[in-house]
């Protein structure tokens, strides 16, 4: 059975004080709830956040890592020294990082790779370009990045895979997509996983949404039959912001899951 997630991307945002604020704040707001709830704080501060946060139930997350297991590759992380500092999950494909580093889906395979080799979550993100919805090509555009970077791994590793479906034109510009584009999106891409896989690699996999949610509209995206939660930037510096969002999963109206069958 599939998992409600909400995880915060801090992207290169918080020091160490400030991490340890953040951190602190998100502790008074924590509520135990069915929720997974993850953030992502920059390379930097995992190993702190790892041990601020142990024994509670929000998991400290990687923002990305490199492919190779060590070597001449200045300035990157490996999969092994995130788990040596208490981190088992990372985020790979974000569209800042396809956009500013070249990620393609031809690394990110590797990338996706190295993360299970080792035993690690993966939270793979894709999603169109505006210019691919006004064309009517946003489904071929992330059949084509999910195809790219996944369809070579064997069924059983989606128990390790958390999909993000963050629509580029939607990210950090107070754009969302509407909870029925969501949905379409959503739907669509379980669908895939049928043809690809099978209905229970399809129905076992969280698939949640990114760009621009917030408190406000939260509760509605969520509420749609096929979202399982989010991907959160700039609310997620934020410990109430960010706890209102975890917390609209609860209240929001597919709560607890119910699947029906793909057709
Ligand atoms: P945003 O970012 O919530 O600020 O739009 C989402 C993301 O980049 O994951």
């Amino acid at each position: 059975m599939r998992k409600h997630v909400v995880a915060g991307n801090w992207k290169m945002n918080n020091d160490i004080p400030q991490t340890e604020a953040l951190i602190q704040d998100l502790k008074r707001h924590a509520k135990t709830s069915e929720v997974e709830v993850m953030i992502a704080p920059s390379a930097t501060n995992l190993w702190h956040a790892s041990e601020l946060l142990k024994g509670s139930d929000i998991e400290v997350i990687a923002q990305n890592m490199h492919f190779a297991e060590n070597g001449a590759f200045t300035g990157e992380i490996s999969a092994s020294m995130l788990k040596s500092v208490g981190v088992k999950t990372v985020i790979l494909g974000h569209s800042e990082r396809r956009a500013y580093y070249n990620e393609t889906d031809k690394s990110l395979s590797k990338k996706v790779n190295s993360a299970l080799d080792n035993g690690m979550t993966i939270v793979f993100c894709f999603g169109e370009e505006l210019q691919d919805r006004k064309a009517d090509m946003h489904q071929s555009v992330v059949k084509d990045q999910i195809q790219s970077a996944l369809f070579h791994l064997d069924a059983s590793a989606f128990k390790n895979i958390i999909l993000a479906y963050e629509p580029v034109w939607a990210i950090g510009t107070g754009e969302t997509a509407s909870p029925d584009q969501a949905q379409e999106m959503h739907h669509f891409i379980r669908n895939t996983l049928v043809n690809q896989y099978n209905q229970s690699v399809a129905d076992d996999v969280s698939i949640l949404y990114g760009g621009s949610v917030k408190p406000s509209n939260a509760k509605e995206i969520f509420s749609k039959q096929d979202v399982d939660g989010g991907l959160i930037g700039g609310a997620a510096l934020n410990a109430e912001d960010f706890f209102a969002i975890v917390n609209a999963i609860s209240s929001a109206s597919n709560f607890p899951l119910e699947f029906n069958a793909i057709s």
